[in-house]
């Protein structure tokens, strides 16, 4: 058991706005990644108890207004998921509103505002990380959405358009003095897209300018890393992308090294330690994945998600790019999975860590 002591100080500030985390470890807001199956994959393994928030993919703002909440796989939830924080695009009060008018279908926790979009079609718009270029605009982005929205209202930033950690805080403490219930920082500029490191001293600095929850996010790729991160900067919480794709079990871990209790899924089973129990896991977390996504999603919707998982999480994997192969050229749901079940024959190995080149 590691003696890491748990942030929940800045949590309990938010308990009044119904906002109750005592395991501040969140699944990332990931396009393509960031659905109900994944998350349902993710929440299997926290901690039996543990009360953390997850987030749903950047939704546009200017397409929310003119669709039912629950058609498409990117709002689609499950009954169960009361600990939803939906992530908006956007920059218009009129959409704003429309917006969250919308959102109410999923009984959000909080609504988190986009700053950190790097995707030349935001940069044009004035959308994602483009607000952090102009603090005023963003000001009122933040100013707007707190007066409108019932719920408390969180940001989610990266280091900006140019690596200058003065304007990085100033723009952390506008967020604060805006309204915003809480902070998180991907410390990488906007051209790096994800290449390169994130800095962390960043969100270590970040913490030490605001007084509300700061949430540091970038390259943790195992249980350990997580807890160094905390460890390291003192932040209110870790938010994990990339690695949680791969290894959504993360949680399970970084609850069993906390001396947390086990999943209740998984209540009695070693937590995967080693490469091969790693590997294993993998087509489990796969299973329960295809088995949300195949009846939630239409035919073509479910293919490309689980294609998309695939992509993103067998990198780990000693011959993940052969597994990628084999499920992107599946014709059916039924043969990708009878693929995975045969890869999965042969025992496989998952490295703790790969090179994150995006
Ligand atoms: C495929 C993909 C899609 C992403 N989509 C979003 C998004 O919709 N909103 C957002 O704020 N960040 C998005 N991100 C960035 C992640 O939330 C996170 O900040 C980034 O991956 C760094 O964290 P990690 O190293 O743990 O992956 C995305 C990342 C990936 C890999």
């Amino acid at each position: 058991m590691v003696d890491v002591p748990l942030p929940r100080e800045r949590w309990l500030g938010l308990a009044g706005r119904g906002i109750h985390v005592d395991f501040p470890f969140f699944l990332a807001p990931m396009v393509g990644l960031s659905h109900v199956a994944l998350r349902s994959t993710a929440r299997s393994y926290l901690p039996a108890g543990a009360r953390t928030l997850l987030f749903t993919e950047m939704l546009s703002s200017r397409r929310l207004p003119t669709e039912r909440i629950g058609d498409r796989p990117e709002t689609a939830t499950d009954a169960s998921e009361t600990d939803l924080v939906p992530q908006l695009l956007g920059n218009e009060e009129r959409f704003i509103a429309a917006s969250l008018t919308k959102l109410a279908a999923i009984h959000p926790r909080a609504v988190d505002i986009n700053m950190g979009c790097p995707v030349t079609q935001a940069l044009r718009h004035n959308w994602g990380v483009a607000l952090m270029g102009d603090p005023s605009y963003a000001e009122e982005v933040v100013r707007t959405t707190v007066r409108l929205s019932p719920w408390p209202v969180s940001v989610k930033l990266r280091t900006g358009l140019d690596d200058d950690p003065e304007y990085l805080l100033d723009f952390c403490r506008m967020v604060e003095s805006a309204g915003a219930a809480w902070i998180t920082l991907h410390p990488r500029v906007a051209r790096q897209g994800r290449r390169g490191t994130a800095n962390w001293d960043y969100i270590g600095r970040a913490r030490e300018a605001v007084r509300i929850p700061v949430i540091g996010n970038g390259d943790v790729q195992t249980a350990e890393d997580a807890l160094d991160l905390l460890r390291r900067t003192g932040c209110d919480g870790v938010m994990i992308g990339r690695a949680a794709v791969a290894r959504p079990w993360i949680f399970w871990q970084i609850g069993r090294a906390l001396g947390l209790p086990d999943p209740p899924e998984h209540a009695g089973l070693p937590t995967p330690a080693d490469a091969w129990a790693e590997g294993g896991e993998f087509h489990r977390a796969f299973e329960r994945f295809v088995s949300i996504a195949e009846p939630r999603f239409l035919e073509r919707d479910a293919r490309k998600r689980i294609n998309f998982f695939v992509h993103w999480g067998a990198r780990w994997l000693d011959f993940g790019h052969e597994l990628w192969r084999r499920i992107s050229s599946a014709p059916d749901v039924s043969e990708a999975r009878a693929r995975a079940t045969a890869f999965f024959e042969k025992p496989q190995r998952m490295a703790a860590r790969t090179v994150l080149r995006s």
